[in-house]
Formats: structure tokens, C-alpha cells, sequence
């Protein structure tokens, strides 16, 4: 089984080039299908997830082709089924981007239920929802999500809960609907938005995202586009939480500093300097950090996809921390391994109370889910002696490079395969 192995205590100091967005990656994927032109994706992170999706989509006809590491040209002319019930799409929650893809084009679309990280009950029913607005017939049943229909006509869709995934499909399924469509409560994430500008790029007409009302006017058809993805703000947030929690100087390039506001509020707020740029930010961490409160919330709140980042920072502070996780029921499973880092946290109900500590200690520890996994190497960075990360096949569905950008910062950290190779990082890095 691989895992990574790490020894504690170098501060992360140097410049590291950030991916582009895994969550709008995966949505762009799918919505590419939706022409029988071809599209080319630039900026694509090699990741797990998005790998996953490729092979689904090619499972069914699409022609996918990689310029190089980091582009793909798609064709979806001949796509021969409309059922994808490939073993791997199951193991991701973005499957269900294929159904509003292939509803909206065909009018027939046949998925396995969604799997993704295990943070919660993670329901489809705004989903299921806005594709019955549009005028689909779903059901689900042996454990696939089938969505049929006559014609797609425009409606007016108010989400019961602000939800990336169902507002970006029933923006793609409504792309192509006859008539107007409004979603009303809508999700206002970067990657919402940079779903919108591709689907306008292949000639969707499609206004308001990034805000909570989303206006499409259906049309007739898409075409081909080049397009190139947005830089991923959780692959950011995280590597400015790494050098918060090890005191490091970090410059990282590629970003959009608009998209990591709140993050750097936190960070500023736990006492780091954050100093901004056109396309890229340095953050410097010099002292123990300051305690502080946070709550998840939709963009342009604190993203829950950093909540394990800040709380394991904040274990490291210098005071009691309140985490509060809004948007998941049960996010705080990494928190069993910081415990046996030497971490003070209690969880109760969707709250994690955190006591800084002066220092955490190496100790063996798994991940349970891709954000808490690298939440959970940001520990073992900043902790006294060696840790091994097991399960580390979910930190690898999200982050490409992760120990390679990781050592060019300075850390010592190796992905390994057998005892006998950690007693060497040991001894080498004693
Ligand atoms: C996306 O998941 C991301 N995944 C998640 O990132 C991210 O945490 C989440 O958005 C929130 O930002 C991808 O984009 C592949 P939601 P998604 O629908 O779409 C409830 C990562 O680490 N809900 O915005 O599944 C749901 O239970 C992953 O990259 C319904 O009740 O999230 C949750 O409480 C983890 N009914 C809340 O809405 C629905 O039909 C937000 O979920 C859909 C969602």
C-alpha cells in the first residue's frame, strides 16, 4: 500500500505553481460532450478524478485525445450509449455532470448514483429537481440515475439549498432547453462561474453567474471552443495553510487572488502576511498563530473545502478555536489523527473546539477523505519526528504533484511502498 512518509520541522520556503481548479475541471469535462464540434481544454490538473471521468467518457464514444500533460481535445460526435455504469465513475461524486451533459444534448441520459468523499449524505435532489423543472422524467433504480425526455423547456428553479453541483447542471441541462430558465439561489463558486464562461464560449447564453440568480436562454445547439481552466483556490489554500502552520515563505503562482479572499482574511487574522499580486501571493509565517473562530459557509464565505486545513493550522495556535463545518454533516473525521498527533480538539455535532498546542508529534496516520488527507500532511510538516499518511489515493484524486511541489518547498516527504523504504527516509533524513 502506498503512503507518504515525512519528518516534521523544515519550514516551507520557495515558489510553487498552482493547477488548474479540479471542481470546474470535472464540470467542463462533462459539459465538452455536449457538442459534436471539437473542444480543447488547456489548464486540465492530471489528477485521479479527472482521469476517472476521461475513461467514463470514453467508455461511451468520446474521442479523447492529450495534447500534453495538461490538455485534452474532445470529440463527441459518436458517442454510441448514454448509460455510464463504469466502475470508476462510481468512486466520483462529479459523475453526475454527465447526466445534465447528456440530458441536455440527448434528451436521454443514464448514470451510476454519484460516489465522492465521505463527508455526509451528499443527496442529488436539486438535481433531480431541476431536471424535473426542465421537463425530464427521473427515477432511480438499480442504482442508476436515469433522466429522460420529450422536450427540455425553460423554467423557473429556486434550489432549497445553495449547491455547486445541481447549479452548475441544471445550467448545463438548461443550456440547451427551449426558452428561458432562472435559478434562484444559486451556488456563486469561481468554478460555477468558469462553467458558465466555457458553456458561453460554445455558444450558451447564459447571465448572472457568480451571482444568486442564474439566467439561461436556451439554444439550439453548442459548438466547439478552446478553453482554458481557472486556477484551483483550494490547491492554493492549502499550500498557504502549509506555510502558515510551518512557519514558512512561500510565493504561489497562478492564482486569482479575488478567489482566496477569505482565506487570506483567516490567515491575516492568525497573524501571517499576505502580500498580493496580479496572478500570484507570497505569505509569510513568522510567529505562533494567533486563534481565531470560523464558520464554513457558500462562497465567498470560508469554503468547507479548507475547514480541515484551518482547524489543523489553528492546533497549532496559540488560543481556543471554534471550527464551525455548516455545509457537510460529518467533515471532522480527520480529527481521530491529529489526536494521535498530540492535537486538543473535541467535536461536538457539526463544532470542533480546538486548544493550541506548542507542538505536534510524528505519528501514523491515514486519511479519510482528500481534503482532511491534505489537511493531514499539513500536520506531519509542521509536526516533531516522522509520520507515514496512509490512504493516500484520496489525497491523489485532488492534488497533482502533491509531495513533488511539496520537497521543492523544502519538506521532507517521499511516497513510499514498503517498511523497508521508510527505515531508509528515516535514517537518511535523521
Ligand atoms: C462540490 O460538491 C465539490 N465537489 C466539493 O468539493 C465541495 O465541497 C462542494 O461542492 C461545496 O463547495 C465537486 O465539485 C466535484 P454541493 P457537491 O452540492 O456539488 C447539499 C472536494 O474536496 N445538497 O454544493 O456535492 C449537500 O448535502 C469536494 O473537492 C443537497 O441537499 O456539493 C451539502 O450539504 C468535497 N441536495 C450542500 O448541499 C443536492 O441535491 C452542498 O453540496 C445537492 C447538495
Amino acid at each position: 500500500m502506498e503512503q507518504y512518509v515525512i519528518r516534521g520541522g523544515n519550514p516551507l520556503v520557495g515558489e510553487v505553481e498552482i493547477g488548474g481548479a479540479k471542481n470546474a475541471a470535472l464540470a467542463i469535462l462533462a459539459t465538452a460532450v455536449m457538442t459534436d464540434e471539437t473542444v480543447i481544454i488547456e489548464n486540465l490538473p492530471d489528477v485521479r478524478d479527472t482521469n476517472v471521468l476521461i475513461k467514463a467518457m470514453e467508455s461511451i464514444g468520446v474521442v479523447v485525445e492529450h495534447l500534453d500533460r495538461h490538455t485534452v481535445k474532445i470529440n463527441a460526435s459518436m458517442i454510441t450509449d448514454h448509460t455510464i455504469d463504469d466502475l470508476y465513475i462510481k468512486k466520483i461524486r462529479a459523475s453526475y455532470y454527465m447526466l445534465g451533459a447528456l440530458l441536455g444534448k440527448y434528451r436521454d441520459a443514464e448514470v451510476a448514483l454519484p460516489g465522492g468523499c465521505n463527508i455526509g449524505s451528499r443527496p442529488i435532489d436539486q438535481h433531480i429537481k431541476g431536471f424535473r423543472a426542465l421537463g425530464a422524467d427521473v427515477r432511480i433504480s438499480r442504482g442508476l440515475v436515469t433522466a429522460q425526455a420529450e422536450r427540455l423547456t425553460g423554467n423557473h428553479i429556486y434550489l432549497d439549498v445553495v449547491t455547486v453541483g445541481a447549479t452548475i447542471n441544471i445550467m448545463m441541462a438548461a443550456s440547451l432547453a427551449e426558452g428561458k430558465t432562472i435559478i434562484e439561489n444559486a451556488a456563486k463558486e469561481p468554478h460555477v462561474v468558469d462553467v458558465a464562461n466555457f458553456l458561453n464560449s460554445m455558444g450558451a447564453n447564459i447571465k448572472g453567474a457568480g451571482t444568486d440568480v442564474i439566467r439561461i436562454k436556451g439554444v439550439e445547439k453548442l459548438h466547439g471552443t478552446t478553453y482554458s481552466i481557472i486556477p484551483d483556490q483550494i490547491e492554493a489554500g492549502t499550500f498557504m495553510f502549509a506555510a502558515a502552520i510551518t512557519k514558512g515563505d512561500i510565493t504561489i503562482k497562478n492564482v486569482i487572488p479575488k478567489h482566496l479572499e477569505s482565506i487570506t482574511a483567516k490567515l491575516i487574522e492568525m497573524g501571517c502576511e499576505v502580500e498580493e499580486f496580479d496572478d500570484q501571493l507570497r505569505i509569510v509565517s513568522s510567529k505562533t498563530l494567533r486563534h481565531t473562530h470560523v464558520k464554513t459557509l457558500p462562497y465567498p464565505g470560508f469554503p468547507t473545502d479548507m475547514q480541515p486545513q484551518i482547524a489543523t493550522a489553528l492546533a497549532t495556535s496559540d488560543g481556543t478555536c471554534v471550527v464551525t463545518e455548516s455545509i457537510f454533516e460529518n467533515r471532522f473525521k480527520y480529527v481521530d489523527e491529529l489526536l494521535k498527533m498530540g492535537a486538543v480538539i473535541k467535536v461536538e455535532g457539526n463544532t470542533a473546539i480546538v486548544e493550541g498546542v506548542n507542538r505536534l508529534t510524528g505519528a501514523p496516520i491515514t486519511a479519510p477523505d482528500l481534503r482532511a488527507g491534505a489537511a493531514l500532511v499539513m500536520a506531519a510538516l509542521a509536526a516533531e519526528g516522522v509520520s507515514t499518511v496512509d490512504d493516500i489515493y484520496y489525497i491523489e484524486r485532488g492534488y497533482e504533484d502533491f509531495p513533488e511541489k511539496l520537497r521543492s518547498l523544502g519538506a521532507q516527504i517521499e511516497k513510499v511502498s514498503a517498511e523497508r523504504d521508510i527505515q531508509k527516509f528515516r535514517l537518511k533524513t535523521g
